[in-house]
């Protein structure tokens, strides 16, 4: 691209409809003589609304209908400016508002790690927060009538409940803060170094894929520095424990694209999406909700946060409870809305089949991939590195046999090849079921047994689900055919399920859930998954996890923990960060961490939130249902009705309401109790990107390689290679042996279970 095309009077000119945003841009040549931006693309142009009327929430309403009749099927835009002025102008409704506070409780309370949060580790990157002092003063600031309009106290609530835990496992999407409109910038943005080695430096995206000989950068977002502006939106309300992991989810990658269909959060999307900082651009939501019932302020709320307006709870009365139980999969009513771009989800459903010309933008021609392109793998075809294999993991949610089947399809012609070295590439890993992480380090290190402790918080209802669910499993025996008392008998609640830390059987109640007072807070004891659990296994994926059952025997494809590296971007989150704690602390493999804030020093790998468990709430509800269905006790049923989640839910129509249930702890963090979540692990290397590596991530792969296996130079840290390398033998390499497959009966348990959700784990804009 020339140097930017527009002059600072065409930029005022551009944005001057839009506003706010600016972005100064500087070449190194001239030092910000020549400013300018990119033009907003074409499918977001605004057509500058004609006021009618004074109300803000009218002249949104005349914009949308304006541009849908002349611009039909192009998403709809306004100024931001105007879409914040129509937000502002919405009356509060004070008793929905209290009664949200309200009914959030019995779900927060779930949240395990709170009392670290409200007092964490002194090394801890962000303020304390006190989750119910923040419900507390929410609520008195509503009582006291404070609250400008409805608008305020939400974001207050978001700001606080949501943002500032910086926990991907829990996330409220208030109505009218994320109901209405999504928040675009139109600027695409990348962190990269210039020589590789100087620090990082923000520049436009379609600077970097048409390089010129002028090279410019950012220096300024709204008159602040913008590494600076950046990072203030990182400490507000980033989904990761990091702020350096936070920063890169900003910019572009290969790997966002690809893994989170999003070209950084700084242009949109994320968690950024509900922080209204004077973004650029508005464009309008539709789907159910109907524009033309807008004719004021009121009609605004009564439209877009109609979950307020449900008269009666249409919570399942008893005989719909009873029949609970018979169901199978209770379906869990997945809100639609507004409808996702190409999710991860869709691609999956876009068939199996491997498709010879499937190939993910940016990365080079695999050797394997997956038809949903979550799993993928590659040799590194130069010379110099013959001898590395490279497996991509977008995230650990796929198809489970066909995820296993791949990885392990990829190591036999990885050996086979000659390949000795793996790099595991989890840039942009979210997570995603639980045992595939498990699956997939067994595949690896099929030798060692994981060592993943983890515990729940022992709230009230947490207790009665444990107190109806413990006693209905006495005689129940997991098995590979369906059974009843699957549901119930496969949660945390039963005390007889998962294994206790040394991979015992629990021999009680109190056994497993104590409960054991730490930190000022109330736990159940430590427990372990059982990967050997048929219900969990051969049930639910028509497999086992290696080591376990059928797939016991197999033998490491590339050695020891030196022939192996972990290359991060921050974003590794959930399933993700459990898979990296047996990589890392019980094999011993190293790790590389691409980007970060422009400060000198080592940074994390696993940025995202490593709790081990999330739930929806809405699954939450679906248990206490279930639970309902089996007691009849006053106190447990009186508990149990708390779990109505029905309000709550229907008031986060935009993104389902999750919250973080169970802590990891390291094996050697027992007595502390701390959880993994408070604990800085930085990576062994840390490198940054530059052009070329955002460009086509085989760059990455080779600069990974070279520092990991070849001795080469990091921008911190730095890995050893051990002084006497051991030689395997290419007969030992050729004897890697692999179970024959599974027969995949098709017989699996389908995604909407509760056993299947029980063991699914995501991170959470
Ligand atoms: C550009 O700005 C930097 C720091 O702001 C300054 O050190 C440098 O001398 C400037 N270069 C030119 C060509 O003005
Ligand atoms: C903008 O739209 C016009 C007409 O639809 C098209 O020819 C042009 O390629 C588009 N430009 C971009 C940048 O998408
Ligand atoms: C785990 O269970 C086994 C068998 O019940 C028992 O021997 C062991 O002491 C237990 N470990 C812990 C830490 O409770
Ligand atoms: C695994 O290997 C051991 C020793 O080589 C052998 O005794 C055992 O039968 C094997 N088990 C399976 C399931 O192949």
């Amino acid at each position: 691209m020339k140097p930017f095309p527009f002059t600072a009077v065409t930029l005022a000119v551009l944005l001057s409809s839009v506003v706010p945003v600016s972005a100064v841009v500087s070449s190194r040549r001239n030092n910000g003589t020549k400013c300018g931006g990119p033009k907003p693309s074409n499918s977001t142009t605004t057509v500058p609304p004609t006021p009618t009327t004074t109300e803000p929430c009218v002249v949104a309403r005349d914009a949308f209908n304006s541009q849908v009749t002349v611009f039909p099927g192009v998403v709809p835009t306004i100024a931001a400016s105007l879409a914040y002025e129509c937000l502002k102008s919405v009356p509060v409704h004070k008793e929905p508002a209290i009664r949200l506070l309200d009914e959030l409780e019995p779900f927060l309370e779930w949240q395990s790690d709170q009392a670290f949060l409200k007092n964490p580790p002194s090394d801890y990157p962000y303020p304390p927060v006190d989750i119910f002092g923040e419900l507390e003063r929410i609520r008195s600031n509503l009582e006291a009538d404070k609250y400008s309009g409805e608008l305020e106290w939400q974001e207050d609530l978001y700001k606080n409940i949501v943002g500032k835990p910086h926990n991907g496992h829990l996330a409220y999407h208030p109505d009218l803060l994320t109901v209405p409109f999504e928040w675009v910038r139109p600027f695409t943005l990348v962190s990269v170094s210039e020589d590789g080695i100087s620090l990082p430096v923000i520049k436009v995206l379609e600077d970097t894929l048409s390089p010129s000989e002028t090279s410019s950068h950012v220096v300024e977002i709204n008159g602040v520095d913008a590494a600076t502006f950046i990072e203030r939106r990182v400490t507000d309300s980033s989904n990761t424990q990091d702020p350096d992991a936070g920063y890169n989810t900003m910019f572009f990658s290969q790997a966002n694209k690809a893994g989170l269909q999003a070209s950084g959060y700084f242009e949109g999307g994320g968690r950024e999406r509900t922080t209204v900082e004077k973004p650029n651009i508005a464009k309008f939501h539709y789907g159910p909700y109907d524009w033309n019932n807008v004719v004021d302020a009121e009609t605004m709320h009564k439209e877009f946060c109609r979950g307020a307006y449900a008269t009666n709870s249409p919570r399942a009365t008893a005989r719909d409870v009873k029949s609970i139980r018979h169901t199978a999969a209770p379906t869990i009513s997945v809100r639609s809305y507004p409808p996702p771009p190409i999710s991860l989800a869709r691609r999956q459903d876009e068939g199996e089949d491997e498709d010879e010309s499937n190939k993910i933008d940016g990365y080079p021609e695999p050797i394997i991939i997956t038809g949903d392109q979550i799993v993928s793998g590659y040799f590194i075809d130069e010379p110099g590195f013959e001898d590395v294999a490279v497996l991509v993991i977008l995230s650990f949610s796929s198809d489970f046999l066909y995820f296993q089947s791949t990885v392990q399809e990829f190591f036999a012609k990885a050996v086979e090849a000659g390949k000795t070295k793996l790099i595991v590439d989890l840039q942009a890993n979210g997570g995603g079921t639980i045992l595939q992480g498990y699956d997939t380090f067994r595949q690896i290190f099929p030798d060692i047994v994981q060592d993943g402790p983890s515990r729940w918080r022992s709230s009230s209802t947490f207790n009665a689900l444990s107190q109806t669910f413990s006693p209905l499993c006495a005689n129940y025996t997991p098995k590979v055919d369906y059974q009843e008392l699957d549901n119930p008998c496969t949660t945390v609640n039963n005390w007889r399920n998962d294994l206790n830390d040394t991979n015992g059987r629990f021999t009680s109640y109190v056994d497993k859930f104590g409960p054991l007072t730490a930190s000022g807070d109330s736990y159940t004891n430590y427990m372990e998954w059982d990967p050997a659990n048929p219900v969990l296994t051969r049930q639910a994926f028509d497999t086992d996890i290696t080591g376990y059952g059928g797939r016991k025997n197999f033998t490491r494809p590339f050695g020891g923990p030196e022939n192996v590296v972990l290359l991060y971007d921050g974003y590794c989150a959930s399933t993700c960060s459990i898979f990296s704690q047996f990589m890392r602390h019980d094999a011993g493999v190293k790790s590389i961490a691409m980007g970060g804030r422009p400060l000198e020093g080592p940074i994390q790998g696993v940025g995202g939130v490593k709790g081990s468990q999330v739930y929806p709430f809405r699954q939450m509800g679906v248990l206490a249902d279930t639970a309902r269905s089996y007691t009849e006790n006053p106190a447990l049923v009186k508990e149990l009705q708390r779990l109505d989640d029905t309000y709550v839910t229907s008031r986060s129509p935009f993104q389902p309401p999750v919250v973080n249930v169970r802590d990891a702890v390291f094996p050697g963090e027992l007595e502390s109790g701390i959880p993994t979540q408070f604990i800085t692990e930085l990576a062994d290397c840390r490198l940054y990107w530059t052009e070329s590596m955002i460009q086509n991530t085989g760059e990455i792969w080779k600069a990974a390689a070279q520092a990991a296996f070849k001795g080469g130079k990091c921008a911190a840290g730095g890995i050893v290679q051990p002084l006497k390398r051991p030689q395997i033998p290419a007969s030992k390499l050729r004897g890697y042996r692999r179970h024959p497959l599974p027969v995949h009966r098709g017989k699996m348990l389908s995604s909407d279970s509760p056993i299947m959700q029980y063991m699914s784990i995501q991170v959470s804009d």
